[in-house]
């Protein structure tokens, strides 16, 4: 339970918020590459309850500017990408990628106050699929070093999608493992034939059809803090002499990575990233190290459940067919096969599971039990880092030099383990061969 303060410290992020300030020292994805072709459409995005455009200029080069001109306001996403830069339609403005104002043509002749004129812009770059932007004050932070962006493109599948509630409920979901068993059940699961993973035998490195292993059971848990935030530790029982070892990870302070569905080795890493307070993007960048994921993403590799961009399950790219408006389309006659009533889809679940808490969950009213260890320990580190950034330092996770920006560590896995192993050394060991793939 927090206070309202402690809520509305986490959960506002406009600007001059303290969370606002706090998310925007961190890199932040803002649109996936393909949303922005070379020679493509500038793109309106609203971030961190900023209005801003994104665009390429004829070099290919990217931008993120405030999306009202500072002339007198009118939408520069209209605007035509011409002469070097991004031109507004009003009045004819023109803007390079880093704001600066190159021609103002209504202007007398020789005037000098185009050069007083500086748009709002942020530092972008693109890595694995996506355009990062920072958002923060001075100079940014290294780009972390995440196996995300490490591997070539093929490896990497980004998507996003569209969220109707605060960013952090959907986050906190990604460190809630008492829910899986839970709202991700179905009927198969319960005889165990395919789970609800259909054809999927392996998650991570352990093979979830082994009679002696239950992905879907309540693990104890374990948490500790990590460079890049927490690693957590789920603990399952792994049949006669073995401990079922899942870890995952929290990352300060929108992010998390998770041991992954991409049918091999590998993991998903998930930022929830505002729009503004009430409704969000979830970027997921999913990692298969083993083999490219490009061609196995659209087939049974990827099961069904949590397979992306199936029609059955999505309105276009980037929005749910069940939404929070037709009540995601529950259909209580499938209680028998389905434990939500709400198909499948694992991905339609945590939509339900975390909008239907409000669009800002109300956590002055809630009571977190054992299984919420996490989810309080987040909130605890992220509170810190804001008092962090208000007395002028750089909160965890945020990188300066080559020399801390390695992160070969921030790995998500299910591994089985004897009874009794040191897990530190487990996470050692299983980063010393994932980073090897890397090295
Ligand atoms: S409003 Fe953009 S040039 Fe006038
Ligand atoms: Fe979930």
């Amino acid at each position: 339970m927090l206070t309202k303060e402690q809520n509305d410290l986490l959960t506002q992020t406009g600007p001059g918020t303290p969370g606002g300030a706090l998310l925007r020292r961190y890199w932040q994805p803002v649109a996936l590459a393909s949303e922005i072709p070379l020679g493509g459409d500038p793109l309106p995005i609203d971030i961190l309850s900023e209005a801003l455009v994104l665009f390429r200029d004829e070099d290919g080069r990217l931008g993120l500017l405030g999306r009202h001109c500072p002339h007198r306001g009118a939408d520069l996403s209209y605007g035509r990408v011409e002469d070097g830069g991004l031109r507004c339609l009003y009045h004819g403005w023109l803007f390079d990628v880093g704001g600066k104002c190159l021609e103002q043509p209504a202007e007398p002749k020789g005037s000098t106050f185009k050069d007083k004129i500086c748009q709002k812009s942020y530092p972008v770059v693109e890595r694995g699929g996506a355009v990062f932007a920072y958002m923060g004050p001075g100079e940014p932070p290294l780009f972390p070093a995440y196996d995300f962006f490490a591997y070539p493109p093929e490896h990497v599948f980004a998507r996003k999608l569209f969220k109707e509630c605060n960013y952090l409920q959907a986050n906190e979901g990604n460190y809630d493992p008492a829910h899986v068993g839970f709202l991700h059940r179905s009927s198969q699961m319960l005889n165990r034939s395919g789970l609800v993973f259909g054809d999927m035998r392996k998650f991570g490195r352990v093979d979830i059809s082994d009679a002696a292993v239950d992905p879907f059971s309540v693990p104890a848990l374990k948490v500790e803090d990590a460079p890049f935030g927490m690693r957590i530790f789920q603990v399952r029982d792994g049949g006669p002499d073995k401990t079922y070892l899942r870890v995952t990870t929290f990352g300060m302070p929108n992010f998390s990575v998770i041991a992954g569905p991409q049918g091999g080795d590998g993991h998903v890493g998930i930022w929830h990233v505002p729009i503004n307070d009430h409704v969000h993007w979830r970027f997921g960048f999913t990692l298969r190290r083993d083999a490219p994921i490009a061609q196995a993403r659209e087939t049974d590799e990827f099961a069904p459940s949590i397979r992306p961009r199936d029609p059955q399950y999505f309105d276009g790219e980037f929005h749910h067919r069940q939404q929070l408006r037709n009540r995601y389309l529950q259909d209580r006659s499938t209680f028998a096969d389905s434990y939500t009533g709400m198909g499948s889809h694992f991905s339609v679940h945590d939509a339900f599971a975390t909008e239907s808490q409000g669009s800002i969950q109300d956590r002055t009213q809630e009571h977190l039990g054992r299984t919420d260890l996490a989810i309080g320990a987040a909130r605890r580190m992220m509170l810190r880092a804001i008092a962090d950034v208000q007395e002028g330092r750089d909160p965890v996770g945020v990188v300066r030099s080559p020399a801390d920006n390695d992160f070969r560590d921030m790995i998500s896995f299910d591994v089985l383990v004897e009874n009794g192993s040191d897990y530190a050394e487990v996470v050692r060991a299983v980063a010393d061969e994932t980073g090897r793939t890397l090295a």
